[in-house]
Order: structure tokens, then C-alpha cells, then sequence
């Protein structure tokens, strides 16, 4: 069965064809990284604006790619939340369109689904060993919107064990880095500082919050703020803002050269991925999982997989890199598990920005 997957659902425009629910035959990704860099973080309307633009020659080069013609493909997957509303509604009003021309079914995805199977997908076409993961697998989905522990028994049988109360860990490692003014997306500007940087000179807290499985990131972001403040000096040229500009960007302040920023940036690194490492190695423990998952943007982190697969006593399954960020082939992936249980939608089918992570279950009619 192929499946064409779109993802629109925050800076990445992409579309993928997936055979089975496994082997991914083309995974186009229009990164946005160039338009929201200048302002440290994704402006919404201007992300929707450029998903308008790129939608249709995504889905052409995805098809083309895969060397497939729109009669061969079987069903169209598309993210329905959670994600930014003006950004969704350009996947899921192209997706309604295609699927009532092509006249195949349309299956709604959660982007948080999409990010767990991305596990489940091969890049080798070739590849007869290929085992997609086993239950019960705890999974952590760490995102720049999402961190959530989450218990898989089956398919569509998920159990949300904790998630974070204020800020994700690809938003606290996004805020991080533009403190430290290291650059946009934060995540891999601090592992690449890290690299540079010498570990245990600087102490960051790490919220614990008792026995839960929950997270919480945003003292981190107050204490390295507070770090970097004994660096702070006036900017040295007069503020310069282009008046017809219509999200001017402030002049970010300047730090003195003696600034450590690669030490800091270790440290800040160590705190959210020692936090995330004992709360998923505890959940694997106590649920006797067969494996852990990992999934979402934060799972390129390559210290969070090395001290993963230290910590667990079980083995660890996560993508590829390219399959860590947002992408469509993860979307098709997930649809096809969920066409299997008879989840298709209907053409009112409409966005769900908060869309919660839930169980097959508590989607069935009472
Ligand atoms: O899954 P994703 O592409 O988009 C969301 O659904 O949010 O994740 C993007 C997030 C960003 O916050 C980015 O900084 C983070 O993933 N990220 C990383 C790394 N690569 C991307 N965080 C830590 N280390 C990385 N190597
Ligand atoms: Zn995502």
C-alpha cells in the first residue's frame, strides 16, 4: 500500500511516499531554517505563507522522487495537530483537495504519533532485516513543542506517563542558544558549542518534580539567564532597526569576550539531557518495557543517545537523523497503522492545534 504523507505542521514543508508503513520511497523536506533564523524562533504567518508557496512542488518532487504517478497512490496521511493553525491549514486543505481528485481515502495523523513512527520506517529499500520495534516500548518525544514520556502497548494504544508543564526541550535548548546568541535552531548550535566546551563549570537546576514522570525547563532558562548576566555590556554601536521591516529584530546585548559560552552552553546541554535520560530510564524500569523509542528534533541530540543507551537496560531504538525532524515519510508511516484500524476521515475533517496525544479507545464513539 503506498501512502503519500504531508507535514506542514510548524517550519518544515514535506511530503514522502511510504510503501507499508515501512520503507520510505522519497521523503521531501523545504526546510524553512532561512526565513525564521534572523528572529531566533518560527514567526507563524510568515511560515504559512511559505508552506502556501511550496506545498504543490513538494508533493510533485515527492511523487517524482519515488518514481510513482498520483494512480498508484493509495491513501493520503496528513498532520491534523498539534501544530501552528495557519501552518496545519495549508497541508490539510491540499491534502482534502488531493484526496477528493484522486479520490483515495484520507487518514488524519497526530504529529506526535508521526514523530513515534518514524521509528518503524527504513531508508533501505533493500533491507530484509529490518525489525520494526516492539511493545511495550516507552518512547520519549522531545520536540521544540513537545516533551512527553509516553507508554505504547499496541498499536494506537498510548499512555501518556508525563510531559513537560512550561517549556519543551527543543524550546529550552532554542531559548538557550539564543541567550548565548549561538545561532537558530538552538538545539544543534549548543551540541555543537558543547563540543567545544568543557563540562562541570557551571551548575544549572534540574527539576525533578517528585516521582512524576513530568518535565519542566523553564528554570533552566531563568538560571542561564542569570549566568550570562555577569557578561552583559552595552551594545557598542547605536540600535539599528529598519522602520518598514514588520518584525523588527532587537539588538540582542553583547557580552564580553571572556564569556565561556561553549562551558555554559556544556553545562546547559547536561542539565536537560540528565533530566530526560533518569525520567525515561525509570519509565523503562517500571513499565518492563522490551525497548525505548526515541523520537522528535531533540533525538539528533548525540549526547541524549549516548547517555540513553548507557543508562537503559533495554535496548534503544531512534531515526536517522533526517528522520528526527519534522518530515512527512513519519506521517505516512503512522498512517498506515492507523488505515489498518479502519481510521479514515471524512471530508469535514477540519485542524486541531492542541491536538492530545490518546489512545484508538478514547477516539470511539460511546
Ligand atoms: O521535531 P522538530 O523538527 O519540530 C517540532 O515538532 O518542534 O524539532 C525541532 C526542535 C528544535 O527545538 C531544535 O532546536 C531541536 O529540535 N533540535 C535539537 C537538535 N537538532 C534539532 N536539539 C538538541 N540537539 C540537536 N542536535
Ligand atoms: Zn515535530
Amino acid at each position: 500500500m503506498l501512502i503519500l504523507g504531508i507535514e506542514t505542521s510548524c517550519d518544515e514543508t514535506s511530503a514522502a511516499v511510504v510503501s507499508d508503513g515501512q520503507v520510505i520511497l522519497s521523503n521531501v523536506i523545504r526546510s524553512q531554517e532561512d526565513l525564521h533564523e534572523r528572529y531566533g524562533g518560527v514567526v507563524p504567518e510568515l511560515a504559512s505563507r511559505r508552506h502556501v508557496t511550496a506545498i504543490i512542488p513538494v508533493i510533485d518532487l515527492a511523487l517524482r522522487d519515488a518514481g510513482v504517478s498520483k494512480d498508484e497512490i493509495d491513501a493520503i496521511a496528513v498532520t491534523e495537530g498539534p501544530g501552528l493553525a495557519g501552518s496545519l491549514l495549508v497541508g490539510m486543505n491540499t491534502a482534502k483537495a488531493l484526496s477528493m481528485a484522486w479520490d483515495v481515502p484520507l487518514i488524519p495523523v497526530n504529529h506526535l504519533e508521526g514523530h513515534i513512527y518514524s521509528n518503524w520506517l527504513t531508508e533501505d529499500q533493500s533491507d530484509s532485516t529490518f525489525q520494526p520495534p516492539r511493545f511495550p516500548c516507552v518512547c520519549l518525544i522531545v520536540s521544540g513543542g513537545h516533551t512527553e514520556l509516553v507508554l505504547i502497548r499496541d498499536h494506537g494504544h498510548f499512555e501518556v506517563l508525563g510531559r513537560t508543564i512550561d517549556d519543551a526541550a527543543g524550546e529550552a535548548f532554542d531559548k538557550g542558544a539564543r541567550i548565548l546568541r549561538l545561532g537558530f535552531p538552538g538545539g544543534p548550535a549548543i551540541q555543537r558549542a558543547s563540543a567545544e566546551g568543557k563540562m562541570g563549570r557551571h551548575t544549572f537546576p534540574r527539576a525533578w518534580l517528585g516521582d512524576s514522570y513530568d518535565f519542566s525547563f523553564s528554570g533552566l532558562k531563568t538560571a542561564l539567564l542569570r549566568e550570562v548576566e555577569k557578561y552583559k555590556r552595552e551594545p557598542s554601536r547605536p540600535k539599528k532597526v529598519v522602520s518598514t521591516d514588520p518584525f523588527p529584530v532587537h539588538e540582542p546585548p553583547e557580552y564580553s569576550p571572556n564569556m565561556p559560552a561553549s562551558d555554559i552552553a556544556a553545562d546547559f546541554q547536561d542539565a536537560i539531557v540528565d533530566v530526560l535520560v533518569k525520567k525515561t530510564e525509570r519509565a523503562a524500569q517500571e513499565h518492563r518495557a522490551s525497548m525505548v523509542v526515541l523520537a522528535g528534533g531533540v533525538a539528533a541530540n548525540s549526547l541524549l543517545r549516548k547517555r540513553l543507551e548507557n543508562a537503559l537496560s533495554v535496548p534503544l531504538r531512534s531515526p536517522s537523523l533526517r528522520l528526527c525532524t519534522d518530515n512527512g515519510a513519519m506521517i505516512a508511516g503512522a498512517g498506515y497503522y492507523l488505515y489498518q484500524r479502519g481510521i479514515i476521515a471524512s471530508f469535514d475533517l477540519d485542524i486541531s492545534p492542541q491536538l492530545p496525544l490518546v489512545s484508538d479507545t478514547a477516539l470511539e464513539p460511546s
